[in-house]
């Protein structure tokens, strides 16, 4: 199986499917993770990647392609979710051409639907564990002790484009860039929406349901 998650930032696509990857042996590709790995190695495309993540801007093509076939390699043995790819037109085209390569089909793009008013309170309250990457939210999914990750212990961050008004612009983008490629699922007869202002754990239910996770 092979999934897109598709939605507006903080709609809750990285925490669906890292739940899934714990739960169903999913492979969980993040793009987002994957860019900010490279620029925590402060490498010279690390850099350059920051210059567009800082401001919540998209990642040139180029280098998502690089960072694409990649990750990808290999990956089509288990059930894959894309997490963050593709976030516009020219990125699906390339999809579609790795999925080629591969000899494999998409199966389904989930579309994360939720007004976006909710979700800047999502995202100004996510934190995260530098250690183990996993998400927190001060409101929806605390952690038992304040300011620590209940896994490793280590002391939880926040990410620096989720400040109000890297948000906001990032809101942007995804209706410029992003939302038109839904109609390209829709059409193709790919696409399933799910309520995500929903509790996690419903919408997790939902998530694996629509995905046939067994
Ligand atoms: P990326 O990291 O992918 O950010 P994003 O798409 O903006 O998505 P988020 O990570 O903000 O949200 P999410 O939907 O995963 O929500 P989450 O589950 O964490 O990309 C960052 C940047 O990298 C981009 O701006 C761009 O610059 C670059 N980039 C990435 N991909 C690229 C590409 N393909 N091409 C070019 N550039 C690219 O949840 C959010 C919070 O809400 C958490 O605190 C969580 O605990 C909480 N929460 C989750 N679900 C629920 C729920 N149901 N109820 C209540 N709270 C919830």
């Amino acid at each position: 199986m092979i999934a897109i998650f598709l939605g507006p930032p903080g709609s809750g696509k990285g925490t669906q499917a890292a739940r899934l990857a714990g739960r169903y042996g999913v492979t969980h590709f993040d793009m987002g993770r994957s860019l900010r790995e490279e620029v925590s190695t402060g490498s010279g495309l690390g850099k350059t990647i920051k210059t567009y993540t800082d401001k919540g801007e998209l990642v040139p093509l180029p280098i998502i392609k690089m960072i694409i076939l990649k990750a990808l390699k290999g990956a089509f043995e288990k059930n894959v979710i894309l997490d963050g790819f593709p976030r516009s037109s020219e990125q699906a085209v390339l999809l579609d051409t790795v999925l080629n390569e591969f000899g494999v089909n998409l199966d389904y793009v989930l579309y994360f639907n939720i007004d976006e008013r909710e979700l800047v309170n999502r995202i100004v309250n996510r934190r995260h564990c530098p250690v183990c990457k996993r998400v927190y939210n001060l409101v929806y999914a605390p952690p038992i002790q304040e300011g620590i990750c209940d896994v490793d212990g280590s002391e939880l961050a926040q990410r620096k484009d989720d400040s109000e008004k890297v948000i906001m612009n990032r809101f942007r983008v995804y209706q410029r860039e992003t939302q038109p490629i839904l109609e390209r699922y829709r059409g193709a007869g790919k696409l399933r929406e799910v309520n995500a202002a929903q509790e996690i754990g419903t919408l997790e239910l939902e998530v694996a349901g629509v995905l046939g996770l067994k």
